[in-house]
């Protein structure tokens, strides 16, 4: 079959040539091999017979490149073979940048990581007006740093420590905060495109640099050095040497190669191939993928395309209640808001607010978006609503109470939701006519930054009220993973183990501090006794008690809740909180414990996500890794805990489990599920 061409070139009669990106039959552009291999020809053939002019541009609606072919990463085998990719890329690339006419890209939608790179080889970068077209190099959040020449030509055009901060933190931004930056040149409708190119072309005005004397102050190695410094520490911040190399590497590339641009771009070539084959980049890759997995929906039982919810119904307005109906509003739906009590409504309308400033920063659209949410103190909106999900209180009876209530109103169509994070579905379905339209939505709290959104099937829920909830977490942007009602679904009964065998270790004496250090040491978020805290005790202790009995709870926990001692809520928890920040006792580490201790608290999890995934409580061992990343945190560049439990081997994991055991008590013991345990291909 021959190759379809991806690049369209024609030269006008004033002698500009237009070369359009389209890549047959896909979503979105992205730069394969195939795609470089024809560039490359059409740079050959403009370099024969230079026009005028040459002007870029992708001849896709939704957008110019979304970046380099990712799924060709995983094909990289050897630093041999990464080398000899980039290398590639970048002989064409500095083709391009060296060709003497004058060049401009065309940018709507979205440009990503090689689609920027190469956007940046062109001297005038013209992007659409519209809060939807992004610009970014995000490659450091797949483990590897650009690799096209990205990082020596985004420096100099617009200066080392603003695009440092760009690329170290992979930071997408709207082409507006990108033309403040001074990387793109012009903003303005798209329709307006073509006349604009040749308005640059006629005119060639000066290329955007970055300042000039900052650039030269740069190329001095001690000043380098000393800025250098400065972006390693606010990466320490977020992110270890030792899990996250990347930024690490990005950094010492231009500390040690900054003063020259050839050598840099040579340089470049190298830093980036060695990080293509760390575990890192291929497990963040494999987290890339299960999230655009999730999100797409093609893993997911056919749940259809995206929902068609137009008037969502929300009964609760507090924590929950109030944000899901927010987050709706924000989304593009209209939304009725009810709870017994306004001061509930009040609060919730004004957190919606801040919400909607936040992300819509215009305030004709935080308008619009107050208007979607509405507030409905006795509930009228049930009568019309798509979607009722409830959100009161975690009380079997109250929910109960509340769907016989509604039933009748709700129009025949309209799907029920509860958004109980304990309750099993059946037991809220028991007093439905129909217990077969009742569905688990579960959100995570903060809802406006928790993707992932748990889709739970009691064991009677209908496959179209299921897969309805699952299509209308996507229409809202959010993450759905289809779970069974089982006590604590997936997320908590993974997290809760970790939790309460932390909470032993400091009822036994360990140093707090110590605990969550060696938590994140290991690649999770936060703690887990400052998690514990910021979650509130009360709730820990609620969940604990269901989902592993009262025994297992550690004695501290439940003296805490009675004194009122809720976690960061009421300032006292585990720790003293002032406003955000806890305050931490020092300590001094002892040698040698910090593996225990390490094991002690992620091997429970491991095995509690075996046992999940032999009850089918997910439907694949890919569902749960997403689903464990994305609602603990579970350090990604692991690629997930079934990813870890494949790295390590089943027969060690066992091992390791029963000396746990031996050593510390049952709890530990391997669940049901090792023997049979099918990991990946
Ligand atoms: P909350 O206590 O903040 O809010 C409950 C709201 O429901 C209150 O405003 C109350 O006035 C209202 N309410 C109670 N009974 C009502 C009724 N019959 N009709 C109308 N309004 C009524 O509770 P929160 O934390 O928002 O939790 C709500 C649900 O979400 C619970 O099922 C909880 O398990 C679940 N959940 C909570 C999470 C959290 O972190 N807080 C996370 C995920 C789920």
């Amino acid at each position: 079959m021959p190759t379809k061409q991806k690049w369209n070139l024609e030269i006008d009669e004033s002698g500009i040539a237009w070369l359009a990106i389209n890549v047959p039959g896909a979503k979105l552009n992205t730069l394969d091999r195939v795609a470089l291999e024809q560039l490359e020809l059409i740079v050959d053939q403009l370099n024969i017979d230079l026009p005028r002019g040459l002007v870029l541009y992708s001849s896709k609606d939704n957008g110019f490149v979304a970046g380099a072919e990712i799924n060709e990463f995983t094909r990289i085998e050897s630093v041999a073979q990464a080398q000899a990719h980039i290398a590639f890329a970048h002989s064409i690339f500095d083709r391009i940048e060296a060709m003497p006419v004058p060049k401009v890209v065309l940018i709507h939608g979205f440009c990503l990581g090689g689609g920027l790179e190469l956007a940046l080889t062109f001297d005038y970068l013209l992007a659409e007006d519209v809060p939807s077209c992004k610009l970014g190099l995000p490659e450091v959040k797949l483990g590897i740093h650009p690799g096209y020449g990205g990082s020596v030509r985004l420096i100099e055009r617009i200066g080392a420590p603003k695009a440092m901060d760009m690329m170290l933190g992979g930071r997408v931004i709207p082409a507006r905060a990108a033309k403040k930056l001074g990387l793109v040149d012009q903003l303005l409708a798209k329709r307006y495109f073509k006349v604009a190119a040749r308005d640059f072309i006629r005119r060639v005005p000066e290329k955007h640099q970055a300042p000039k004397l900052q650039a030269h102050a740069l190329k001095i190695s001690w000043l380098r050095s000393l800025l250098a410094n400065y972006l390693e520490k606010q990466v320490a911040r977020r992110a270890s040497r030792e899990h996250y190399p990347a930024p690490y590497a990005l950094i010492k590339l231009w500390r040690q190669f900054g003063a020259n641009r050839d050598i840099m771009l040579a340089e470049e070539i190298q830093s980036a191939s060695a990080l293509f084959t760390t575990d890192t980049a291929r497990n963040l890759v494999r987290v890339f993928f299960l999230q655009e997995r999730l999100k797409s929906n093609r893993n997911q039982a056919n749940a259809g395309d995206s929902g068609n919810i137009k008037h969502l119904h929300v009964i609760g307005a507090g924590v929950m209640g109030g944000d899901i109906a927010a987050w709706s509003a924000l989304r593009g739906l209209r939304v009725t808001l009810q709870d017994q009590n306004p001061k509930s409504i009040a609060r919730a309308m004004a957190r919606a607010r801040v919400l909607f400033k936040k992300k819509l920063k215009i305030s004709r659209l935080v308008q619009a978006a107050m208007d979607r949410l509405i507030p409905d103190l006795n509930g009228a909106g049930v009568a019309s609503a798509d979607l009722i999900i409830e959100a009161i209180f975690e009380n079997l009876e109250a929910k109960q109470q509340v769907f016989a209530d509604i039933q009748a109103r709700a129009k025949e169509s309209a799907v029920l939701a509860s958004n109980t994070s304990s309750i099993p579905i059946e037991h809220i379905a028991k007093t439905l006519d129909n217990p077969g339209r009742l569905v688990g939505i579960h959100f995570f709290n903060p809802v406006a930054k928790m993707q992932l959104v748990e889709v739970v099937k009691g064991r009677r829920t209908r496959k179209n009220v299921l897969d309805a909830a699952h299509a209308y977490t996507l229409q809202i942007g959010r993450m759905p993973v289809r779970v069974k009602s089982k006590p604590g679904f997936l997320v908590n009964r993974v997290l809760m183990p970790y939790l309460i065998e932390a909470v032993r270790m400091l009822d036994e004496g360990v140093n707090a501090s110590q605990i969550d250090q060696v938590a994140t040491r290991f690649g999770m978020p936060m703690g887990p006794i400052e998690l514990a805290d910021v979650v509130g005790l009360d709730i820990c202790l609620h969940v604990a008690e269901n989902l592993l009995g009262e025994a297992r709870v550690p004695k501290s926990l439940k003296r805490k809740v009675k004194a009122g001692d809720t976690g960061k809520k009421s300032g006292q928890g585990y720790y003293l909180w002032s406003g955000d920040k806890a305050k931490k006792p020092e300590f001094k580490p002892p040698e040698g414990h910090t593996k225990d201790i390490e094991r002690r608290m992620i091997y429970p999890m491991l095995n509690e996500c075996v046992a999940c995934l032999h009850e089918g409580i997910v439907a694949s061992a890919d569902e749960l890794d997403a689903g464990v990343i994305f609602g603990t945190g579970f350090a990604p560049f692991k690629g997930g805990p079934m990813h870890m439990i494949q790295s390590i081997g089943r027969e060690k994991m066992i091992d390791r489990l029963e000396r746990l055991q031996a050593t510390y008590g049952d709890r530990f013991k391997p669940n049901d599920g090792w023997e049979e345990l099918k990991l990946f291909k």
